[in-house]
């Protein structure tokens, strides 16, 4: 058993802040954020995440996890302190590293004895040094620390399940024994562990997901030339994945890439190449292409069903994926605006994240069930990759509509299936 501290108690602080206490750990999650504090020590996790309340819950009523606003309270008991703040995109693309910054010198005033700080948070190259240099500053004398660097891997809608089955942990160190004693903390979840220096493991994080939005707009690509030529992208994503070299995942085309992490880090590191002299052509492709994905959808809509002014138009799905309720660079969000801005009149339902919604685009309409939000409209628009929309009643749809004109955002329906209920329907790249 370790003492552990997580500061910065959002999805990704939560999440393992409760993951470490169910492996046995004494853990304490700090943040800033007083209201956030307080709900999670209620076992109320401030973000959707499923199976999230239960972890949080059953953790805390065993004592081995505590939320607090504290430093002082947490780190100097702690052998192990996590930095798990946010790292936010600034205009220019760079990583806004303001949190990780104040968030390292508060640690650096608390620690005593001897601690070994994690950079969890995707932090761009050189942040290692950088983080150990701040702390130098305002250390005790008598404190010693190392720095490592662990980048997270988890997924929002499945961040519970993920940090219990990670495909890998990437250590990065100056400092092999400290390496290998973050290891340990991972040593129940049997999961391959590659230990490297810093700056690379600070690059493993950008370079896979980098490469896992390049597939994304990889496979959007493909999806337009489809369409052109009458070829069905869903299935050609099939038959290239049965080959081992290129593997089935992250190969569904459809209206994008979102979220916290993909947009962000793909332009981190592009800002970042850029710095040092190089010229990331193919990252300013993956992400003009990701754009582009949106409009040319919108465009679609106006070719099926022509001027877009004064009409009604369903929007199904506005969180950037399923399962989550974040609409962080969410390309549903940007579809909305785009007919706002025509002068149509989305109305919209999604499982989770219609409160986030209304906040950034309070001019839609926002109803609580997604049969409401199809009546009367001229075109439903699907957007997220809700199980709830794979399984709805399309005939009922259909009867609600004033006429049934479907846009799959997400591929989620079989064409001839929806086709034979009346509708006439258009997916992306088939
Ligand atoms: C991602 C990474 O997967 C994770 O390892 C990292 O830690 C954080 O970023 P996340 O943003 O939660 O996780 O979502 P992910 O499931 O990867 O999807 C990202 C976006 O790509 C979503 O908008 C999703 O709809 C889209 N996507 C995904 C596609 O358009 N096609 C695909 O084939 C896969």
């Amino acid at each position: 058993m370790a003492v552990i501290t997580i500061i910065g108690t959002n999805y990704v602080g939560a999440v393992y802040a409760a993951a470490f206490a169910d492996l046995g750990n004494q853990v304490y999650g700090v943040d800033i954020d007083e209201r956030k504090v307080q709900l999670l020590s209620e076992g109320i996790s401030p973000i959707y995440e499923p199976g999230l309340d239960e972890l949080v819950t059953r953790n805390l009523k065993a004592g081995r996890l505590r939320f607090t606003t504290c430093y002082d309270e947490a780190v100097p008991v702690s052998e192990f302190v996590f930095i798990c703040v946010g790292t936010p995109s600034s205009f220019s693309g760079e990583a806004d590293m303001r949190a990780v910054r104040s968030a390292a010198e508060m640690i650096g005033k608390t620690i005593r004895g001897h601690t070994i700080i994690i950079n969890k948070s995707t932090m761009p190259i050189g942040s290692g040094d950088l983080v150990t240099s701040i702390i130098n500053q305002v250390k005790s004398p008598d404190a010693t620390f190392a720095v490592v660097s662990n980048p997270e891997f988890l997924r929002e809608g499945s961040a519970v399940q993920d940090v219990f089955n990670p495909s890998r942990i990437v250590l990065g160190a100056e400092d092999r024994e400290a390496a290998e004693r973050v290891a340990e903390l991972y040593s129940a979840l049997n999961a391959p562990v590659l230990i490297t220096d810093r700056r690379t493991a600070e690059m493993i994080k950008y370079a896979s997901n980098a490469i896992l939005a390049t597939r994304i707009s990889f496979i959007n690509e493909i999806a337009q030339i489809c369409e052109q030529y009458q070829a069905d992208v869903k299935v050609v994503a099939q038959g290239m994945g049965l080959d081992p070299r290129i593997g089935p995942l992250f190969l569904d085309a459809g209206i994008g890439f979102g979220g916290s992490c993909f947009p962000k880090d793909v332009k981190a590191l592009s800002y970042m190449a850029q710095e040092a002299g190089c010229h990331p052509q193919l990252l300013h492709a993956v992400l003009e292409i990701n754009q582009d994905q949106r409009r040319r959808f919108v465009h679609k809509l106006q070719t099926m069903v022509g001027d877009l002014h004064q009409r009604p138009i369903a929007i199904w799905g506005l969180s950037f994926k399923q399962d989550t309720d974040d609409i962080r660079e969410s390309p549903a969000i940007d579809v909305v605006r785009m007919l706002i801005q025509r002068g149509a009149i989305p109305r919209c339902y999604d499982p989770a994240a219609m409160d986030n919604a209304r906040e950034v685009v309070p001019e839609a309409e926002y109803f609580d069930d997604p049969y409401e939000a199809v009546r009367g409209t001229d075109a439903l628009l699907v957007l997220t990759p809700w199980n709830e929309f794979k399984q709805a009643d399309l005939g009922r749809v259909a009867d609600l509509m004033r006429q049934p004109v479907l846009l799959d955002g997400r591929n989620l329906y079989d064409p001839a299936d929806v086709r034979r209920l009346g509708f006439r329907y258009a997916g992306v790249g088939r």
